[in-house]
């Protein structure tokens, strides 16, 4: 265990993955984000310097896992080793997407488990604690020996939706694994949920078998957690149309978009497609069926709640989130 030095006080500092909601959460919080000087060495290594003291600071890190994801999980260690041999006080990580969550067990021999790799990395490095946002599967808060604060959009999706007709609306998980989340989010909705049985037959690739409760004639809402390739969306999509639904939304979490998805998802037949912002939308894509919502807000009052030492499952009781 780390003897924390102490001279209390607030500092956020970005990795480069996502500074637009970083400078957002700092707005929130009414504070300048801290300085970090960034070079590359001729052959891609890292070099991190923190521009001024954090000795006994609470630092704050924002780094989300997107593309390049592996280049963003190596600056955030070395941030994290620059920081922590800088004595700054509680090292708090806030990674809006915790990537490589999606392999969290061994489906086949001779696999990794890599959402546990990512926690021993990070905690090695220096992380005392990790602020997350919608995890693949909860349980991977289990791989950390320190605390993790596991907040959701859910409620900043849910509040975008309830502005729409839902009279007549069924909320559709894409998969098995998905169904308590779906179940959350249904619940905050007051509708009913659907079930979709898919299948993996290779990396990447979806494909729905059954679907368990009743579409037909019915709007249907699918929830995610992430949206990569867009195949398990629109895979969805079309069976569910295919099925008697009348129009279908879609919404998750982590919009990670990576090869041609976003071209998929703007050209499907879903109405509209909802994230949030945990991932940056780095090129063009139709806005009129893609919409992004924005967890600053939701993040800064995090930070706020872990620094004040205060319930942050507080935050969850009321709808002042977005
Ligand atoms: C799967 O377990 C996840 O929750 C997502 O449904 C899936 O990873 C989405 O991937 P893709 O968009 O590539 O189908």
């Amino acid at each position: 265990m780390r003897d924390y030095p102490t001279n209390k006080r607030m500092m956020l500092f970005s990795g480069s993955s996502n500074p637009s909601l970083a400078l957002k959460v700092a707005e929130y919080l009414n504070i300048e984000l801290g300085q970090v000087e960034r070079k590359r060495f001729k052959n891609g290594e890292i070099y991190i310097r923190f521009n001024e003291s954090v000795r006994g600071a609470d630092v704050f890190i924002m780094q989300t896992c997107s593309d390049p994801v592996n280049d963003n999980i190596m600056e955030l260690l070395i941030m994290l080793d620059a920081i922590k041999r800088a004595s700054a006080g509680m090292i708090n990580v806030v990674m809006p997407h915790y990537g490589y969550a999606r392999q969290d067990k061994k489906s086949e021999g001779r696999e990794p488990i890599t959402a546990k790799l990512l926690a021993d990395l990070l905690q090695v490095a220096g992380m005392d604690r990790l602020i997350v946002a919608d995890l693949h599967i909860s349980t991977i808060q289990g791989f950390f020996d320190v605390p993790v604060d596991h907040i959701t959009a859910i409620p900043i999706i849910a509040k975008y939706f309830k502005e729409k007709d839902l009279s007549n609306c069924v909320v559709v998980s894409p998969d098995v694994g998905g169904v308590k989340r779906a179940s959350i989010f249904s619940k905050q909705l007051e509708l009913p949920l659907a079930i979709l049985d898919k299948r993996r037959p290779a990396h990447n690739v979806a494909e729905v078998e059954h679907i368990v409760g009743d579409v037909e004639d019915k709007d249907a809402i699918i929830f995610d957690d992430l949206i990569d390739t867009g195949g398990t969306l629109v895979e969805a999509i079309n069976i569910l149309l295919n099925h008697g639904a009348k129009k279908v939304y879609a919404a998750a979490t982590h919009p990670i978009f990576s090869g041609q998805a976003l071209e998929l998802l703007g050209n499907s037949k879903a109405e509209e497609i909802v994230v949030a912002d945990t991932i940056p939308i780095k090129r063009d894509y139709n806005k009129n069926k893609i919409k992004q919502l924005s967890i600053g807000n939701l993040l800064a009052k995090t930070i706020k709640k872990v620094y004040d030492c205060k319930s942050v499952s507080d935050l969850f009781k009321g709808e002042d989130l977005v």
